[in-house]
């Protein structure tokens, strides 16, 4: 009889793979892809497999969904379900001479004991609140199925998107109110608000910006003129409580990764209220301030390299670094060649991150975390020796099954596209780009 049950495992093992074919679901850090590319359709016949991906993954995600900031159980300090809060998971409570720790509830745990950080440690009832994880897959969802809706023409996967986007932002039962007073937040009674390291809670913005501009500009019938001004009226009103938020302001000038993802975040958010100036100004201000010294001369990235995981973190950098030029190549200007203060592009801290070797003993890495960057970075400045295709082949052989070698083109081919077609600023004038920078803190401070 167990000779039998370990037969059946060992039949479930062997065949799971091939069950799911090429269905093996990652949530990429970030990512912004141009909609007009995606619109368009006109797909290298290699993408194929990618293409089925994104299909697959939009059903799989789709099927999870709709998700919302009201189905949480635990109630914000605000009495206001609407608030999207999420616990800041390194933190710890100490109930020493407080009470009979016994005897307190853990509502009073939360509200009475002080926190204090246990760096790199997870408290697991962070997870009773999981705004994060429903705000990820959310965003997850409409990206692909909006992708899905362009390659598919199948209203199911722009219904979906639509769907998921109206219950999390705009429902008058489930809809988030346009804040994160309450994101990564301390617990305890010095605490009880959010701090800016919860911004980071809305980096995939990029993602779902992408979905939306996808259904706009491809005038999906789902994407009806009434949900687009809807959208748009609640995007104001977060992006208005950013600029007068200190912590959104401490943020957008952090010197880390937190500062690279505020950077995706702020942009695509203006890119999809329609203002262009302001996105053009975030880009900028991200391109002459941040990512001066991200990257030194040898392409390490000394922030990430500091951190507890740094494999993983130069890694986290690396794909924001490249959604905010991708950001940029959208609004027209290109950034790949710009250098930061010891001569470095973004293209050296790949060659860089792919020569180093996660420690696995750490839980740093995965591996796996370097393949878009390495896939966007051969798009972006061609791969004539064919060296990061190789690097995905030797690492992934599935490569070109995953969703991101579709807008990572082309790949495989040793062109310098982004090189042939140089693009002419539309304004970065140092002063202008001072300008907004002043005008932002005045509006933050
Ligand atoms: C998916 O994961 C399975 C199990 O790890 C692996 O055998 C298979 O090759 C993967 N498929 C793709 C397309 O990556
Ligand atoms: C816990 O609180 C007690 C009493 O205030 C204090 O003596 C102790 O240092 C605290 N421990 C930690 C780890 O903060
Ligand atoms: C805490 O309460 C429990 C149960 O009421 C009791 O057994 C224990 O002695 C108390 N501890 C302290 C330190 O008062
Ligand atoms: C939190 O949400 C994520 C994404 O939906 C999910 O994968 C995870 O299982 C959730 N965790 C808990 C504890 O509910
Ligand atoms: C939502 O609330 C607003 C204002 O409270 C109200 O005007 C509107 O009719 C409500 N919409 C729905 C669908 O209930
Ligand atoms: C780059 O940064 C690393 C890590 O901080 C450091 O060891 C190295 O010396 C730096 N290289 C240069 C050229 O500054």
């Amino acid at each position: 009889m167990i000779s039998f049950i370990l037969c059946i495992l060992a039949v479930l093992v062997l065949v799971t793979p091939s069950v799911f074919g090429m269905f093996n679901y990652t949530d990429y850090d970030n990512d912004f892809v141009n909609p007009s590319y995606i619109l368009a359709g006109h797909f290298d016949a290699s993408t194929t497999n990618a293409q089925n991906s994104i299909v697959e993954w939009a059903d799989w995600l789709g099927a999870q969904g709709p998700w919302s900031v009201t189905y949480k159980t635990i109630v914000p300090p605000s009495g206001d379900k609407h608030d999207y809060m999420s616990w800041a998971p390194y933190y710890w409570p100490n109930c020493t001479g407080v009470d009979n720790t016994t005897q307190l509830t853990p509502e009073q745990i939360w509200t009475e004991c002080p926190y204090y950080s246990r760096d790199g440690m997870f408290n697991p009832d962070r997870l009773l609140v999981n705004d994060t994880g429903a705000f990820e897959t959310m965003s997850d969802a409409v990206f692909y199925n909006a992708i899905a809706w362009a390659i598919t023409g199948s209203p199911r996967h722009s219904a979906s998107a639509v769907d998921f986007i109206n219950t999390w932002f705009l429902a008058n039962d489930t809809g988030q109110n346009p804040n994160l007073n309450y994101a990564q937040m301390h617990r305890g009674p010095d605490g009880q608000m959010g701090t800016h390291t919860g911004l980071l809670d809305f980096k995939q913005m990029a993602k779902l910006t992408s979905g939306i501009l996808i259904l706009r500009d491809g005038n999906s019938p789902d994407w009806t003129n009434d949900i687009d001004s809807q959208m748009i009226d609640w995007t104001n009103a977060y992006l208005d409580w950013v600029m007068n938020s200190d912590i959104a302001y401490q943020e957008y000038i952090y010197p880390n990764n937190h500062g690279t993802y505020m950077h995706n975040q702020v942009a695509s958010l203006q890119i999809l209220v329609g203002d262009r100036d302001s996105a053009i100004d975030t880009i900028n201000h991200y391109f002459s301030h941040q990512y001066l010294d991200q990257i030194n001369a040898t392409g390490e990235q000394p922030l990430e390299a500091s951190r507890t995981h740094p494999y993983h973190y130069r890694c986290y950098n690396l794909a924001a670094m490249i959604v905010n030029l991708r950001i940029g190549s959208y609004l027209g200007i290109d950034f790949s060649k710009t250098t930061t203060s010891q001569g470095a592009t973004i293209q050296t801290a790949a060659d860089f991150t792919m020569l180093q070797t996660p420690n696995l003993d750490d839980a740093d890495g995965p591996l796996v975390e370097l393949y878009p960057p390495v896939a966007a970075v051969a798009s972006i400045y061609g791969d004539p020796g064919g060296k990061y295709a190789a690097f995905l082949a030797n690492g992934e052989k599935t490569y070109p099954y995953e969703p991101y070698f579709l807008w990572n083109q082309p790949l495989l081919d040793s062109g310098s596209h982004t090189a042939s077609k140089p693009s002419v600023p539309p304004h970065t004038d140092p002063k202008q780009a001072h300008r907004s920078m002043k005008k932002l803190r005045r509006k933050l401070l």
